[in-house]
């Protein structure tokens, strides 16, 4: 109910002084209830013909994906083709710098790493030391997959950028302009500007809580037929901010190892 502020009290009519006879009510009064009778119909006001909708205001176009640059100018996607998993190890036993990309519930993350070592090829397998502080460490240990990708010098900046942030606040593929590709095996992401990538499954779990050390077992392998033909220019980490950049091949002490240890 309304308050005593806002509502003057009625005007007390003053009672009736017996000297003056009551005064008439006023012709107003009689007016008021004259016309309370039919009060005046009102005409629905004249309807503005409605405003044609707005057209959404057109969306700015996106802007251009940043592209993965090295100093001799962009890095495109490498065309890939299939590598047998036995042979995944050729790219990896040389220890080159590696970008790990992983995805969890519609999150991607990639992450550099340096440490990890071939345990077998048939079944082929990978491990590798993920550090728990890394976000790429909870979205591999829940989704049980990641692609391991190889970069060349010409990814060098990219690399070393990627290892210097997090996606946790981050969007690497998006910062750095790399292109996700779609796995054929896994749900992780393949990074397109690599040389290779391998799609691998969680294959041990088992030394994870005592030492980050996650057992993949690469089920697909991919690689650019000049990655397969001759060494990539891969990179190398000394530490320290150091990095070796791989060059010379050569095959001339093959013929030293005995048959069954190629
Ligand atoms: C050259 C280099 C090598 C690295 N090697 C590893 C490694 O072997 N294992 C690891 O857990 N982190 C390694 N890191 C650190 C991660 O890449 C880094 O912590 C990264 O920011 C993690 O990203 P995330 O939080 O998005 O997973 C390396 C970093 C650099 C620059």
């Amino acid at each position: 109910m309304p308050s005593a502020r806002t509502t003057k009290p009625a005007a007390r009519t003053r009672p009736a002084s017996k000297s003056k006879p009551a005064t008439k009510t006023k012709p107003a009064a009689k007016a008021k209830s004259a016309t309370k009778a039919k009060p005046a119909v009102r005409k629905p006001a004249a309807r503005e013909p409605a405003a044609a909708p707005k057209r959404p205001a057109a969306k700015p176009a996106a802007p251009a994906r940043a592209a993965a640059r090295s100093p001799h100018g962009r890095v495109g996607p490498v065309r890939k083709v299939d590598v047998p998993v036995e042979d995944v190890r050729r790219f990896l036993e040389p220890g080159p710098i590696v970008l790990v990309s992983s995805s969890f519930e519609g999150e991607t993350d990639i992450m550099t790493m340096g440490w990890h070592m071939v345990m077998g090829f048939e079944p082929s397998l990978v491990g590798c030391y993920i550090w728990n502080a890394n976000h790429s460490h909870a979205l591999i240990r829940r989704s049980r997959v990641c692609v391991i990708n190889v970069p060349t010098v010409d990814l060098a900046e990219t690399v070393v950028d990627i290892g210097n942030c997090s996606g946790r606040d981050t969007d690497k593929f998006e910062k750095f302009g790399l292109t996700p590709q779609p796995g054929v095996m896994v749900s992780a992401p393949l990074i397109a500007e690599c040389v290779a990538s391998f799609e691998c499954r969680l294959a041990d779990a088992s030394l994870i809580d005592r030492y980050n050390l996650f057992v993949f077992e690469v089920v697909k392998g991919h690689a650019a037929p000049s990655a397969i033909k001759a060494s990539p220019r891969t990179l190398h980490y000394r530490g320290d901010g150091e990095f070796m950049i791989a060059g010379e091949t050569t095959r001339q002490w093959r013929r030293r190892f005995r048959p069954e240890m190629l």
